[in-house]
């Protein structure tokens, strides 16, 4: 049988880093540090490598096809598959950036929701039966609901969206803000929640995708890590160690255990997004 095998991208620092340091001690088997700068990455290796950890390197920029593509290949022929998969890279612009919105706008979509889409579409085929899937979300994506307008809203929580029609959505946010008149649409003055509340979506929609599945116990989850002190958001109270405890408790549920499967967690337990209301008591980043 193959080597067992996870991948967390961007992981050469922060929440990303500090999983692969949880699944180095924790995993039965290869553990990826990626990062979209090979330098970077190898410094996170020396670094892990310091601590007797002895985690793997592939570049991977996830806003690159060509790259993710790269990735794949390399799993296929070496692993033959893929057992643990951690979206945890993601930016935030600065509260106090000149950045016009309709840049935040197009530039956080990019990474922190198109560029999870396309690392899933090119690596969930190579999932193997008893899977762990984690996307590193933020209480953010539930707060910019409650901001949105409630049809708008209503559209995220159906429970038939499927992924082309939430891609679309994600698509829209980007072109209402292009054309000025977001606000009018019901959409929320807020590029980094409408990107994160793409990534909860998204975990619903690929849970039910993979209900007709014929790989048996793959568990797709999304979590919020608290506010965490990293180069993102310096003033977070946790250390990235914290933050790193419910991505990667998801990351290694148990051989079939069944749940949690397509839930949004925080503190490992299960956060109700899905009803009107629910889920929102937290101030953003
Ligand atoms: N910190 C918090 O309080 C908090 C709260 C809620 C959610 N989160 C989420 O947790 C995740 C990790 O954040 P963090 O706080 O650890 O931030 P961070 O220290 O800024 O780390 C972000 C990581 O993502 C990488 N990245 C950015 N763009 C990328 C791309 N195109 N391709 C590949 N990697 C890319 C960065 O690489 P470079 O070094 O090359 O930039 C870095 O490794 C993010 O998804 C964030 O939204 C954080």
């Amino acid at each position: 049988m193959s080597k067992r095998v996870a991948v967390v991208t961007g992981s050469n620092k922060g929440i990303g880093l500090a999983i692969v340091r949880a699944l180095c001690k924790n995993f039965d088997g290869d553990v990826f540090v990626t990062a979209r700068d090979e330098g970077r990455g190898q410094q996170a290796i020396k670094d892990l490598e310091k601590e007797n950890l002895h985690p793997k390197f592939h570049q991977l920029d996830v806003t690159s096809k060509e790259s993710i593509g790269k990735l794949k290949e390399f799993l296929e022929k070496n692993y033959g598959g893929l057992d643990v998969l951690v979206n945890n890279a993601g930016m935030a612009f600065k509260s106090n950036s000149t950045a016009p919105f309709s840049e935040q706008a197009e530039v956080s979509l990019a990474c922190n929701y198109f560029g999870t889409v396309d690392v899933c579409d090119a690596l969930f085929p190579l999932l193997r039966p008893h899977s762990r899937v984690v996307h590193v979300a933020s209480r953010a994506g539930t707060m910019a609901l409650g901001y949105m307008g409630k049809e708008l809203a209503k559209k995220f929580r159906s429970s038939t969206l499927t992924q082309s029609e939430l891609n679309a959505l994600m698509n829209q946010f980007v072109s209402d803000v292009k054309a000025g008149h977001h606000k009018a649409n019901g959409w929320p003055d807020w590029a980094y929640g409408t990107s994160k509340l793409g990534a909860i979506a998204l975990t619903a929609v690929q849970f039910r995708a993979m209900a007709g599945d014929s790989r048996e116990d793959i568990l797709i989850n999304c979590c919020c890590p608290g506010l965490v002190a990293t180069d993102m958001f310096p003033k977070g109270s946790k250390t990235p160690d914290q933050g790193a405890e419910t991505p990667a408790y998801l990351a290694m549920l148990p051989v079939n255990t069944g749940k949690p499967q397509g839930e949004f967690l925080g503190e490992k337990k299960v956060i109700p997004w899905l009803t009107d209301g629910a889920g929102m008591s937290f101030k953003p980043l």
